[in-house]
């Protein structure tokens, strides 16, 4: 059943787990995703970027949402990163039950005001809002407390920012970064300030940027790379690791967004499969064994995230 970010991020910071937030683009993506969160009786968010929603269109993607809600688990519709404060409103108006207002690259001053205006639209359609303050950055290259202070997000500000936007979950910059490249080597994340931020906000925490980037899945990409000679080895991706998702959850996090992993496991099915069939001309035989794989990662995730169990 279709339901907000509000409802399902207050149970989950009530029962300390989180809950995933996955990226789709095309009705394959957003079956995969549903598959899994039946599968291990999950609520789940699907989330669009602005970007997706000038590949498929708002139309579609409500509509397939739409009928992927009428599944037995709840399901929040969201809007990932909407910086455009007019496709912010057309998400509001056009059936999504969240949105999130992305002002991060703005001065704190125009993020609060913009947040405030796009908390006010929201609130008389039933609609959640998701905010973020801090850059969402690598964590490796800042030397200095002042430096890390300055990217990352800081608890007495994160505090001021909820008090005068009342957005109902806060994006926080803990030292993640989007893509497959996120850290040199290990996952190095600030849990200290996620504690700190959670104890003074008492609210639902996101992270963003937090795909695994498997091993796993890598190798597999690059294996197919020597038959097809120049292609996207992904060579040194590195993700947040299990061990450390799961530390973060304990400390807070109740939203964690993951879309580069979907993406990765996405290729490497698809690569493996017209390669070991080169007489394959049928999308359904060509992406179908990429939606069996991405429901896999989707359903591992559930597991972790411990939300799996919890519709
Ligand atoms: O955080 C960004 C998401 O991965 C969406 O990416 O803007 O390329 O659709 P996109
Ligand atoms: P990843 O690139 O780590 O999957 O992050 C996705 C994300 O944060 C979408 O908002
Ligand atoms: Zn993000």
């Amino acid at each position: 059943m279709l339901t907000t970010l509000k409802k399902v991020l207050a149970k989950a910071h009530a029962g300390n787990y989180a809950v995933g937030a996955f990226n789709i683009n095309n009705l394959e993506i957003l079956q995969a995703i549903m598959a899994a969160a039946v599968e291990t009786r999950s609520p789940v968010i699907v989330q669009t970027s602005e970007g997706a929603i000038e590949y498929a269109g708002m139309e579609y993607l409500k509509a397939m949402v739409g009928v992927a809600a009428k599944a037995n688990v709840p399901v929040v519709f969201h809007l990932d990163h909407g910086k455009n404060l007019d496709t912010v409103k057309r998400a509001i108006h056009g059936g999504y039950t969240s949105v999130m207002y992305d002002g991060s690259s703005l001065p704190d001053a125009e993020n609060i005001a913009n947040t405030k205006k796009v908390v006010g639209w929201a609130k008389w359609k039933g609609v959640s809002v998701e905010a973020e303050l801090g850059a969402i950055a690598g964590i490796e290259d800042f030397v200095s407390v002042e430096e890390k202070d300055a990217h990352l997000t800081n608890p007495e500000k994160a505090l001021a920012f909820v008090k005068a936007t009342k957005c109902d979950a806060l994006a926080i910059a803990v030292g993640t970064q989007h893509g497959a490249f996120k850290f040199k080597g290990e996952t190095v994340l600030d849990f200290e300030r996620i504690t700190a931020i959670k104890k003074l906000v008492d609210m639902p925490l996101v992270l963003h940027g937090a795909s695994g980037i498997s091993p796993d899945l890598v190798e597999r990409t690059k294996t197919q790379c020597s038959i097809l000679g120049d292609c996207a080895r992904l060579d040194g991706a590195h993700g947040v690791s299990d061990d450390a998702i799961a530390e973060a959850v304990k400390r807070g996090i109740n939203k964690i967004n993951v879309d580069s992993d979907l993406r990765i496991a996405f290729t490497a099915a698809v690569r493996e499969t017209l390669l070991s069939d080169k007489m394959a001309i049928d999308p359904r035989k060509i992406v179908g064994p990429a939606k069996t794989l991405m429901t896999e990662v989707v359903k591992h995730k559930m597991e972790l995230f411990g939300s799996a169990g919890k519709a």
